[in-house]
């Protein structure tokens, strides 16, 4: 998705350590993660100066001046198109007919073909087909009638209909504005000068104190400080707060890709997600996020892509424990078709807290009177900040595209909730928890999956399959390996093989089996038989190796733990052999083509 910058130095006499330019590339490369196909940034002086340009950020690179611009403030974006295709018309920032206002934009603005049409007939010339170019055109319209800066910035707000995070530069104007509505921006308040950004990593190394903007309101950052402000123009207090994260953290430390470092964070991910929240002696969990919220009669997970397949594992937790419990895919949700309640609890999980399917199911179900949940690893998101409750899955940033560590920690995390909301907690179960960190860890350490993914790399395709609760992990195992190796996968049910998928299945298709503990092994042999009997090569991902030995061509290792989180272990063996086939590809492991980090449109 796109990703917005913004920088105002504290100091404009040219004397600041801190160069402009410097700052907003440096945040559009934090930014990267999120997907992008053009990338801009606009310096205000008394002229406004704008370089974008199609492509990779490296192409803005060469495009920008060598050495520091003289300036007062600063925006940059990087766009992932939605109206018009990529180019260098339609990267942003976006200007007025004299190029005196710039504007860069995240999200959608539904109204512009009829805000177009009015402005074209008023004269205004357009340069690109984006959306986008509505907002300075407006701009200019208000202040041509006079209007100072700030009410021309809210006036063209105002008309604007959708989701949206906007900020802007003017010639002459010390400030960047901005403003927000189902978007997400979040402001830095550094030492040297204020930041915005879409995402805190791009620009962490700069501060970590931060202010997160809410829907409606705006922000001026001047010389002077940052003013936040309601819709009415009334100042508005904000609490100022201190990210956990540190740049470190956020940075690769010497992998090369942020997907492998995060693989390999997720034993740090998961202690500090179970950290004070379980006590081994007493064999109980306890989440003080959970307190007020009592056993519900039902459940409702939503979600999206990979964390969908953590609400698959979980609601069939809830279901062990007891609760009703359905998964839905967020964009199916439609709480109108469902029974839905005060007893009915609607648990969002996600990641980023920020994917616009998933609050939009969240709306609807606060609406219709449901106690709402937030699962999310986003503090201050809005999925947090919209939620009866928020429980922080604690795993620290992820920049890769796909989740991994994310997904090892609502894994852990909705394990613990359903632990206490359905009172089925025991020792074993702590037990279980507390040894995962060193399991990843043995896993990590001693993985073949480098080794098989060379072999494999040139398949035609890969099926994964799984039983009961390994069964989500196969669709997740298959997820992560089409996203980042571009090649056909496809997870099921070990079950549902011989119900259509068995008829793609060559000598070409490895096929994944998660065999996990005894009990499934006996069907899940059977499968191993079937797809053995069309050549297909078998690798199965197991806690009981010399069970399968026979039926497979290959085996990944992982330890016997409590039955709930054999699928935590089994997974991290598949994001290790989608990591590495795709490392074998050669493909763009970190941000895969068409996907971007955060979906924050419809
Ligand atoms: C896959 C992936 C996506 C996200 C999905 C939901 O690796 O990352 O499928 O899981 O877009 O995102 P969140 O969890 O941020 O709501």
């Amino acid at each position: 998705m796109c990703g917005i910058i913004g920088y105002t130095p504290t100091r404009t006499d040219h004397h600041s350590n801190r160069d402009i330019l410097n700052v907003l590339m440096d945040g559009l490369s934090d930014l990267e993660y999120r997907g992008y196909d053009s990338a801009g940034v606009a310096i205000a002086n008394a002229s406004v100066s704008v370089y974008k340009r199609n492509g990779e950020l490296s192409e803005l690179e060469e495009m920008v001046p060598n050495g520091p611009i003289d300036g007062y403030a600063g925006i940059g974006h990087t766009r992932w198109s939605t109206h018009g295709p990529p180019s260098d018309e339609n990267a942003h920032p976006h200007t007025d007919c004299d190029g005196s206002v710039a504007v860069v934009h995240n999200g959608i603005i539904e109204n512009y073909r009829v805000l177009r049409d009015e402005l074209e007939a008023a004269g205004h010339e357009f340069d690109s087909e984006t959306d986008t170019e509505v907002i300075p055109h407006l701009i200019e319209t208000s202040l041509e009638q006079g209007a100072d800066i700030e009410t021309a910035f809210r006036r063209a707000i105002d008309r604007l209909n959708g989701s949206f995070a906007v900020a802007a530069v003017f010639s002459g104007s010390e400030a960047v504005y901005a403003t927000r509505n189902q978007s997400p921006l979040v402001l830095g308040i550094g030492d040297d000068g204020y930041h915005l950004a879409s995402d805190v990593p791009a620009f962490l190394e700069y501060t970590d104190q931060v202010v997160y903007l809410q829907d409606d309101q705006f922000a001026k950052l001047s010389p002077a400080g940052v003013e936040i402000s309601d819709k009415r123009g009334t100042v508005v207090d904000m609490p100022v707060k201190t990210v956990e994260w540190d740049p470190e953290e956020a940075g690769k430390s010497g992998y090369d890709h942020y997907m492998l470092k995060e693989i390999n964070e997720q034993p740090r991910a998961i202690r500090n997600c179970i950290r004070g929240r379980t006590d081994e002696m007493a064999g109980t969990v306890s989440i003080d996020e959970l307190d007020g919220i009592d056993r519900p009669k039902r459940i409702h997970l939503v979600s999206c892509g990979t964390s969908y397949h953590a609400s698959l594992y979980a609601a069939r937790l809830f279901r062990a424990g007891g609760i009703p419990a359905t998964a839905f895919y967020a964009s199916e949700y439609d709480a109108g078709a469902v029974p839905i309640d005060g007893d009915t609890l609607v648990i969002g999980v996600t990641q980023s807290g920020e994917t616009a399917d998933t609050l939009g199911a969240l709306r609807d179900a606060n609406r219709r009177g449901a106690e709402t949940l937030a699962v999310t690893n986003v503090v201050g998101s809005s999925a947090s900040r919209e939620t009866d409750h928020v429980m922080y899955i604690r795993a620290g940033p992820e920049i890769s595209v796909a989740a991994t560590k994310t997904f090892a920690s609502q894994q852990v995390a909705l394990a613990m909730l359903s632990s206490t909301l359905t009172d089925e907690c025991s020792r074993e179960f702590v037990e279980g928890l507390r040894a995962l960190p060193d399991q990843i860890q043995s896993i990590l350490d001693q993985s073949r999956a480098t080794e098989i993914a060379d072999v494999y790399a040139n398949s035609d395709a890969y099926f994964v399959i799984g039983r009961g609760y390994s069964a989500p992990v196969a669709l997740e195992g298959a997820l992560k390996m089409k996203e980042i190796t571009y090649k056909h996968a496809e997870g099921f049910p070990g079950g549902e093989l011989k119900h259509g998928p068995l008829a793609l299945v060559t000598e070409r298709t490895p096929v994944i089996a998660i065999v996990t503990g005894e009990s499934n092994a006996e069907e899940m042999i059977g499968n191993m038989k079937e797809v053995e009997a069309r050549e297909a090569p078998v690798i199965a991902v197991t806690d009981s190796p010399d069970v399968v030995e026979n039926y497979a061509d290959h085996i990944l290792r992982i330890p016997q733990t409590a039955w709930q989180f054999t699928p935590i272990l089994a997974n991290v063996q598949l994001q290790l052999l989608a990591y590495w086939t795709a490392n074998q590809l050669g493909r763009s492991i970190d941000k895969p083509r068409n996907l971007a980090k955060s979906v924050t449109v419809k």
